[in-house]
């Protein structure tokens, strides 16, 4: 233990079937400034693609603890450069924790910096709850996530009419997920979905060789995204059968989004019913609902 008043693994175990809904998710709209530590997604890596609410936070912000590689260190310089900023590479819960909190406590400006948003793969709410057991408030301010900086990039939908109906945010197995956890294979499977891989650059041929064992058509296109917005991005794009061979080319290791599906080539789709006359003459619900 360090000098976190609690561990914050209590604060964790404490979680576990909370009796009552935080009051501030009826107070609160996801925009707002809030009281406390904010825990912004960065975007993707380009200073750009920070939101406005997460720009104007980071700007007044006295300490910032970021996720080191994938933020940006050109958003750090652009918008946050007297600020003291500590990567939360290779720190613990029990080192990260009493360091926000005491700097909170002794008055100063401190926002949490996750890559794209927090809500994926990001660890954020453990932290969070850490720090509300230790009195420090703390909220959400969402970001753009890689997902949609690599659709971006395809000039492509994740959603496409007649082509994707759904999409799914995954991982391969790995260290966290045991085999009978990967579900890549059930959603390429329904052949609807766009399946948006993180953390898996590492993985892509093992991936794709399992899909081949599991008989997946090897002709469904696959777009590799390396650092989606970066100076640096790089689309490498195949099919099941020959991804895996060109990103072990590239070198790439991490830092990439893997989508799969027919979504990854923008075409074969079907005009929607929104520009096609039947909003206009649908229910009321008609308009915010047909976006596709
Ligand atoms: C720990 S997860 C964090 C994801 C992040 N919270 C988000 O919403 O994008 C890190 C993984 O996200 C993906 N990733 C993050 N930024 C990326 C980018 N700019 N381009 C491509 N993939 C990215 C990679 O798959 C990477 O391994």
């Amino acid at each position: 233990m360090t000098d976190a008043e609690t561990d914050p693994q209590d604060a964790i175990d404490a979680t576990a079937g909370r009796a009552e809904r935080d009051s501030r998710v009826y107070e609160h709209s996801a925009g707002d400034g809030q009281e406390g530590i904010p825990f912004i997604g960065a975007g993707p890596g380009d200073p750009k693609l920070l939101t406005v609410a997460g720009r104007e936070l980071v700007e007044a912000a006295d300490l910032v603890v970021h996720a080191g590689s994938l933020v940006n260190s050109e958003l750090l310089e652009e918008y946050c450069a007297e600020a003291e900023t500590v990567s939360s590479i290779g720190k613990d819960l029990e080192e990260l924790i009493p360091l926000m909190r005491d700097a909170y406590e002794d008055g100063e400006n401190v926002v949490r910096l996750h890559s794209g948003d927090p809500a994926i793969y990001g660890a954020a709410l453990e932290q969070m709850d850490a720090l509300e057991h230790e009195g420090v408030p703390t909220y959400f301010v969402p970001g753009v996530t890689a997902a949609f900086a690599a659709s971006a990039t395809l000039r492509t939908q994740l959603t496409l009419n007649e082509v994707s109906n759904h999409v799914a945010f995954t991982r391969p197995q790995g260290k966290t997920l045991d085999a009978d956890e990967d579900h890549i294979a059930e959603f390429v499977e329904m052949g609807d979905v766009t399946t948006c891989v993180y953390l898996g650059t590492h993985a892509v041929a093992e991936t794709m060789d399992r899909l081949l064992d599991q008989g997946h058509d090897p002709e469904t296109p696959v777009a590799v995204v390396y650092h989606a917005s970066w100076p640096d991005e790089d689309v490498i794009e195949g099919t099941i059968a020959t991804i895996g061979d060109r990103v072990e080319d590239a070198g790439y290791r991490a830092s990439a989004l893997v989508i799969i599906g027919e979504a990854v080539a923008g075409d074969g789709y079907e005009r929607s019913y929104l520009y096609d006359g039947w909003a206009s003459r649908g229910s009321d619900d008609a308009e915010t609902e047909a976006d596709d």
